[in-house]
């Protein structure tokens, strides 16, 4: 700490988005200028994110409980005290980014942890920095594995922006850069009869987020996966889980397709993708982890796949410090309690605006409440915002907010979300 340095605000509002025009995305700046919103990230803290400035260049900044943590990266808040302390002991320790050639202690030693806390015998992980990146993994072991070529995915489906992942997005994601490739494959989400007339043994891989978030926060039926396993069993195709929104605790179990979705349907995936809440807000990590013998692709060159700064010693560290805080069973449990509190309240909601609230979803704290038109969704976040709450309408199925508040967060909180959810309902027309 250098105290009394200040970093955070040396630049007014007005001037930053000037700037973020000029040098940045002269569209983003202005998409956010023309909503009249305290748009520059200032302080953050525990759940709270401190704008520059207020609503309309008010006078005091706006400060709002950060919903959106970016899918998870914020799972543990901003600035959890014991993650900082990591970040500066590994600092201050020896440890950086780390050769990506050289062996490492610190990646044996987060591989390890993963592997005690994953599900049956997922225990080989390789490291990237982003979820697109360790989602391209995914498919490339699945494909060299198997030596087929399709992909199946999700319609409404998000999975990051590179190569293989863009190919199993949405075509909302891809269409502009004209991305179109005969192998990949996508199916509405949860509907089984669709899939099953996709599958066959030319298939390399399925590949789900096990609640799709920007997708609408969909929950499907007990006993989709459960099949979908089925299938892939049988004709060979292996199952790739993205848990990058719904892993690490978000559903109160420390898995989703783990028993997070239904307590009795604990489905073992091939290969589990993890992002966003890896990295603790700090150090950006990311991960694919897969069953012994997909080992075999790097067999003839364990150079096949690399990545220079996936994987860094110093983000290890900090990863190591924040599963060891969210793999206490009292911290899923709290998840558990804080997370049916504000599912029974946003489902009491719905009772009481049943015009404007269609449908609510969700499991541990992740939910998505569905309003009655894109519209009104739209103008639901924006008023959520101005009233200090930061959710946001889901990319793919607009019509749906989402909320995943930092899993810290405590009953008292929960209760301020609920009221400003309350009066932003009140207001909306
Ligand atoms: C479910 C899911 N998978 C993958 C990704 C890609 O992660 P990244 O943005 O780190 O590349 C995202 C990002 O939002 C995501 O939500």
């Amino acid at each position: 700490m250098s105290p009394g340095k200040k970093i955070i605000g040396t630049v007014n509002q007005k001037e930053i988005v000037k700037m973020y025009a000029s040098y940045v995305s002269k569209y983003k700046a202005g998409f956010f200028e023309s909503l009249g919103l305290g748009v520059v990230q200032g302080e953050r803290k525990g759940l709270t994110i401190k704008m520059l400035e207020g609503v309309n260049n008010g006078e005091s900044p706006l400060e709002i409980i950060d919903c959106h943590t970016s899918g998870g990266v914020f799972n543990l808040g901003h600035h959890h005290p014991e993650i900082n302390k990591a970040l500066h002991e590994g600092l201050e320790n020896g440890l950086d980014i780390g050769d990506h050639h050289l062996l490492s202690e610190q990646r044996a030693l987060l591989a390890k942890q993963l592997a005690d806390l994953f599900p049956g015998d997922i225990s080989k992980t390789m490291f990237s920095v982003g979820g697109g990146e360790a989602i391209d993994l995914a498919i490339k072991l699945s494909r060299a594995f198997t030596k087929q070529k399709k992909i199946i995915s999700a319609n409404r489906a998000y999975h990051g922006v590179t190569g293989f992942a863009l190919g199993a997005c949405a075509s909302s994601f891809k269409d502009p850069f004209l991305w179109s490739l005969p192998d990949f494959k996508q199916v509405p989400f949860a509907d089984i009869e669709s899939f099953r007339k996709i599958i066959d043994e030319k298939t390399a891989c399925v590949l789900f987020e096990t609640i799709p978030a920007t997708g609408g926060i969909l929950i499907p039926p007990e006993g989709y996966f459960a099949e979908v396993r089925e299938l892939c069993d049988d004709m060979g195709v292996v199952m790739i889980a993205d848990e990058v929104q719904a892993g690490l605790g978000r559903t109160g179990q420390m898995w989703g397709i783990f028993g997070g979705l239904y307590p009795d349907e604990k489905i073992v995936p091939d290969i589990i993708v993890l992002a966003k809440g890896m990295s603790s807000g700090v150090y950006p990590l990311s991960t694919t982890s897969y069953k012994p013998k997909f080992e075999e692709v790097f067999e003839e060159d364990p150079f096949l796949h690399i990545s220079t700064t996936g994987g860094s010693e110093l983000g290890c560290y900090v990863t190591r410090k924040m599963l060891d805080i969210i793999s206490q069973p009292e911290f899923l449990k709290h998840v558990q309690t804080v997370g049916s509190q504000f599912g029974k309240g946003l489902v009491d909601l719905q009772e009481k605006y049943s015009e404007k609230i269609v449908d609510v979803r969700g499991r541990g704290l992740m939910w998505g409440i569905e309003l009655v038109d894109e519209f009104t969704s739209l103008y639901f976040t924006l008023t959520m915002i101005k009233n200090g709450v930061f959710c946001d309408y889901c990319g793919n199925y607009k019509s749906t907010n989402k909320f995943l508040p930092p899993l810290i967060i405590q009953p008292e909180d929960i209760d301020v979300i609920l009221q400003r959810v309350d009066k932003t309902l009140e207001k909306i027309g």
